[in-house]
Formats: C-alpha cells, structure tokens, sequence
C-alpha cells in the first residue's frame, strides 16, 4: 500500500494505472475509520484493479462552531485498517495541499444543500462538494463508493457528477450498524456511556416508523410526530429535525408515496447524531 501526500505523485500513480488498462475505484472519507468505512473499502476493493481511499478531514465542510479542531484523527490506526483492507494507495494530503493560500473556487449543488442538515450547517454541503469535486479530479475514478448513512450527501455528489459532466459511476452502500442498531459514525466515540445507551433509540424510532407505514400511515406529519414521541420519550437527546421527504429530490412530502427518505438529527450534548431509513411506499 502506498501512501501519497501530493496531487502530483498521486497522479503520477494514477496515470499509469490507466495506462495498463487499470479500473479505479474512490473511497474518500475523514478518517477515525470504521467498519462503515471498511464495507466501503471492500466493495471498492472488490470491484476495482485499483482501490484509492482518501483521509482529509476538510475544514470547509465545518462551520465556525462546529468539531473541525476536535474531529477525531488517528492516522496509525487508519493506515493499518486499510492495509488490512489491501488498498492500493491511501491520499493522505495536508490542508495546504487541497487549499492552498487564495483559494477561492467552490462547488454549489443549489437547493438540495438548503434542507434537511443543510438548514442547520450553513455551508456545510457546498465544503462537502467542493472537496469531493476536487478529489474526483485528482483521482479521476471509474466508480465512487459513498454510505447511505450520509443521505443528503449522496444526493447532492450524484446531482453534481450529472451536472457537471464527470465521468464516475456512484455505488451507494447501505448503513452498517452496530449489534443494537445505532449507525456507524466517528463521532459515536464522543458519547457518553449513558449517551451511547441511549442513541440506538434513533434507529428504533425509524423501524417504528416503517412498522406505521407498512399498516397504512401516509401522512409524514403522523410519522414525524412519531418519531418524535418515541426519541422524546426515551432519551435526553434535543431534536434537531425530524423529516420525510422525497428519497431522490429531498422534497418534503405531505402524504407519503414512493421512494421515501425519513432523516432525522439528534443531539446527544455537544454530539449530533444523524440518521435515516429508505422505504418504498
Ligand atoms: P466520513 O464521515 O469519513 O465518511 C466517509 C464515507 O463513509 C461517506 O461516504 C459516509 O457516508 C460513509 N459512512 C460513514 N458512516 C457509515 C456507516 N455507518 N455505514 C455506511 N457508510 C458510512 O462523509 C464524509 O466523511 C465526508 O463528508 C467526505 C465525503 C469524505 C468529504 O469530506
């Protein structure tokens, strides 16, 4: 496995895989790797002559208050998760690299950035896509491989690669959860015992949700304030938003049909958890 720090001597390694025929497959991540981020990396791995996975935790997708200094970064740890994943070549640049000084040149994916976690993390999608879009030129892959986990992320990227001409298939892996059902996440470490008791309580919630809806509920209101009563009742998390809309437009719904997509966003103290269930109504 190789481990890269610069754009020119990861292209170096791209261009002469291509040269021999190569396929490339992308994983970009933040790091602090799980095994979400291990599926990832074993579809990618799978499925490519190629695997290329990158670790930058991209201080334009944090707001002015949010973890950027905090997010949690364990680079021994993650090279040798990988190494064991057998990736090829891990890109592992500084901020320097990506952002270097006068930067000024950004992505803006239009509405699908404004709902759901975009309305409380101003910002935060046009961070995502300006640095997806970067890396997607750097690495120039076949195939992109994102969790289902980030819904309105992979919306966004999708509608961006269409837009914008790049040609990268996208292969969406479903969330992987742990044995009580609370989804994967980095932040997870930050809980606290009583906070990690308590968070599976998400996930549950959204079962419910599908249980009401497989019986005949089609009214979002009724599975919002649902979902509500349940987080409410049985954990101290503060609801940021509780939300259905359409799976492929992130339009909110009214009544339910079709492909749904149910997304909330939980804060356990200074931890804000996300969530989200796909149901074909
Ligand atoms: P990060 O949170 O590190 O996630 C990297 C990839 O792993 C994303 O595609 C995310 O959806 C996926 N992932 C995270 N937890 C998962 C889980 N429990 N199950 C399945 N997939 C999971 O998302 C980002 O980083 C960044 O925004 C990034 C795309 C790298 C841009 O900076």
């Amino acid at each position: 496995m190789k481990i890269v720090r610069t754009i020119k001597q990861l292209r170096r390694l791209i261009q002469t895989a291509k040269q021999r025929g190569k396929t490339i497959g992308f994983v970009p991540t933040m790091g602090a790797l799980h095994k979400g981020h291990v599926l990832l990396m074993r579809r990618c791995r799978k499925e490519n002559d190629l695997a290329v996975v990158s670790i930058f935790v991209n201080p334009k997708q944090f707001g002015p208050k949010e973890d950027f200094k905090h997010y949690p970064r364990n680079k021994q740890k993650d090279i040798s998760l990988a190494k064991r994943e057998n990736v090829d070549i891990i890109f592992y640049p500084s901020v320097d690299e990506i952002y270097p000084s006068r930067y000024c040149s950004y992505i803006d994916v239009g509405h699908l950035t404004k709902g759901l976690c975009g309305k409380f993390r101003p910002g935060h999608f046009r961070g995502v896509a300006t640095v997806v879009g970067k890396l997607l030129n750097i690495v120039t892959p076949g195939t992109l491989y994102l969790g289902q986990k980030d819904a309105q992320q992979c919306v966004i990227i999708q509608q961006m690669i269409r837009d914008l001409n790049w040609d990268t298939k996208v292969k969406i892996i479903p969330t992987v959860r742990e044995a009580d059902g609370l989804a994967m996440s980095s932040r997870n470490q930050y809980l606290t015992d009583r906070q990690r008791q308590e968070a599976p309580v998400l996930y549950q919630s959204l079962r419910l949700a599908k249980q009401h809806i497989s019986e005949g509920k089609r009214q979002a209101k009724t599975i919002c304030a649902m979902i509500r009563r349940f987080v409410q009742g049985k954990t101290s998390g503060a609801i940021q938003y509780i939300e259905c809309v359409d799976a492929q437009t992130l339009t909110p719904l009214r009544v339910l049909k079709g492909s749904v997509l149910i997304a909330l966003a939980v804060w356990f103290g200074e931890t804000r958890l996300i969530d989200n269930i796909r149901i074909d109504v």
